[in-house]
């Protein structure tokens, strides 16, 4: 049941402590520091030359996440919409690794992307919450990312270990193809170790209930991000959408100018989202917005350059580039459910969605 919460989905925001623990725990070889999947020795992405991921959705998000890693590190990857993967898949040959992830393990257009690529000769690899689902049995390998069920349509905790998942795999590849763990591993499996216990102390000193009420009467509401902050900003706008059915809209900091700017005015918040990767431009961004008066909301640490310029501020603590996003996103998980609940949406199951979709 839902406990002392009064959605699921509040229980599985809170639930993400011990979700990410979960999704971590054994994972990582403490003999040599190194990230440990069980079914993949030590080399067995070494042949891998480009990586695809396919995924809908939040899904789709966490996906991204992965491919953004996999190409911050130097390897080919595309993340791509499983739903487009019929009509324009990018070539396969039998050294591409595509990835399916997918909470359920049965959404109809992950599995029709998942045979393709099994026709077409990819090693396949699925990435799902629930064992014994389609998608972990016709792949040639799973990982489970032991989040627990989820019951809420909003996907919220499975998202997160999706992404750290995706994050541990995309550390294993590219240590399998340089033959050597990258060098910057130490911050990231530390950052990893931190992980839950911060997110424990983000869910109780979070603002996100006040800054839900104060933006209450908005028109839209602009989520921007860079780098990995860019597949959270999607995130944010998505759950945020479809759980209190207000107008949000995600986008690549950099593309507010190139046209999204024109929808700006005092009555659409922009959330920027703050990772530690070119934030000096996402700043500025930021202040291109507030220029045509919309309120902006950093969500960043508390020492960070964009709180003296914001309006207002979500707390996310210091921590590695490659999980900071993660933490941002939980402050947007609350800031959506708190505006749904001020709307008095019917939180856990919003009108015309299905949990999992297994129609094309
Ligand atoms: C949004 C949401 C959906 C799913 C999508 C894919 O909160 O839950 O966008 O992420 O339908 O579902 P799975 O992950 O089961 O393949």
């Amino acid at each position: 049941g839902k406990g002392e919460y009064d959605h699921f989905m509040l229980k599985e925001i809170n639930e993400q402590p011990v979700s990410l623990a979960q999704a971590i725990e054994g994972r990582i070889d403490p003999i040599n520091g190194r990230i440990a999947l069980s079914d993949f020795e030590p080399g067995s992405f070494a042949d891998v030359d480009s990586v695809q991921f396919v995924a809908c959705g939040t899904s789709y998000h966490a996906a991204l996440y992965g491919s953004l890693t996999l190409n911050q590190a130097g390897v080919q990857s595309t993340a791509l919409l499983a739903n487009e993967y019929s009509v324009s898949a990018p070539p396969i040959d039998d050294d591409t690794l595509v990835v399916a992830v997918t909470q359920s393990g049965e959404t109809a257009d992950t599995l029709n992307a998942l045979r393709r690529a099994n026709a077409e000769g990819a090693h396949t690899l699925t990435v799902t919450n629930v064992v014994g689902s389609t998608a972990a049995r016709e792949a040639d390998d799973a990982l489970f990312i032991r989040a627990g069920p989820e019951i809420g349509v909003a996907a919220t905790k499975t998202f997160s270990s999706q992404a750290v998942m995706l994050t541990l795999l995309a550390q294993r590849i590219t240590d399998d193809l340089r033959g050597e763990p990258p060098t910057d591993l130490e911050s990231l499996l530390s950052a990893l170790d931190a992980m839950p216990g911060a997110i424990d102390n983000l869910l109780d000193d979070s603002d996100a209930a006040e800054i839900a009420r104060r933006y209450r009467d908005s028109e839209s509401y602009f989520f921007i991000g860079r780098g990995l902050g860019y597949p959270v900003a999607l995130e944010g706008a998505l759950k945020f959408k479809e759980i209190t059915y207000e107008h949000a809209e995600g986008f690549a900091s950099g593309e507010l100018k190139h046209g999204p700017l024109a929808l700006v005015t005092p009555d659409t918040p922009v959330f920027a989202i703050f990772t530690g990767q070119e934030d000096e431009k996402t700043l500025k961004n930021a202040e291109e917005a507030q220029t045509r008066g919309a309120p902006v909301i950093a969500v960043c640490p508390e020492d960070h350059p964009a709180v003296a310029i914001a309006d207002d501020h979500l707390e996310i603590p210091e921590t590695d580039p490659d999980l900071a996003g993660l933490h941002a996103n939980v402050q947007l998980q609350l800031v959506s459910y708190y505006a749904a609940d001020l709307l008095d949406r019917p939180i856990d199951k919003p009108r015309n969605l299905a949990k999992s979709v297994t129609v094309e």
